[in-house]
């Protein structure tokens, strides 16, 4: 059955046209969110030091341990002491304790618990990349999971 004001009623095709188009234009931000960190950003090894790192190197490391647990202190590592050279993960030491074997001494995270070789790929870029921390305000890097150790 066709009567008149039938055809005229397009406001469901409106709120879908309307829906349709929030769904497109409002809601990519939040879809982009849940993509993967591009290579070499500060985002991208964040959670890799999170997951792997912090739960050791924060505040109640031991004195001769560098700390990472912010973005001012990840720059710091940038220096003298050769734990970042920029550009160049292979010269890091940052880089370097990630793929010692286990039996390694130094090896890190320490026995048993070595990164996936993604998480070390994340790092080698990010240090490739110069190592790059956003400026400014203070950024935490808070301990995620179980502290990664076998004793
Ligand atoms: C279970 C605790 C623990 C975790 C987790 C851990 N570390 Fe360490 N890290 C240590 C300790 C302890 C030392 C000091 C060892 C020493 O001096 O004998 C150390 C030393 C280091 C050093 C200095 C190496 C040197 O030559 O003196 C670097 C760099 C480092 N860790 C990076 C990392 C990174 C990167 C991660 C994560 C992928 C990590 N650590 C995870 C405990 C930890």
């Amino acid at each position: 059955m066709h009567t008149p004001s039938e055809k005229r009623n397009t406001a469901p095709y409106l709120t879908f046209g309307l829906f349709a188009w929030l769904l497109l234009t409002g809601c990519t931000p939040s879809l982009l969110k849940e993509t993967p960190a591009l290579p070499g950003t500060f985002a991208s090894v964040r959670s890799v030091l999170e997951q792997n790192c912090v739960h050791c190197h924060g505040e109640n490391r031991l004195g001769h341990m560098p700390a990472f647990d912010s973005n001012h202190a990840l720059t710091r590592l940038i220096g003298p002491a050769n734990w970042i050279v920029p550009g160049k993960p292979e010269r890091s030491r940052f880089f370097q304790v990630v793929t010692f074997s286990d039996e390694t001494p130094m090896a890190m995270p320490p026995s048993g618990h070595a990164i996936s070789p993604e998480d070390m790929d994340r790092i080698r870029q990010w240090i490739k990349a110069g190592a790059p921390t956003p400026e400014g305000k203070k950024i935490r890097l808070k301990p995620r999971g179980s502290l990664p150790r076998s004793v």
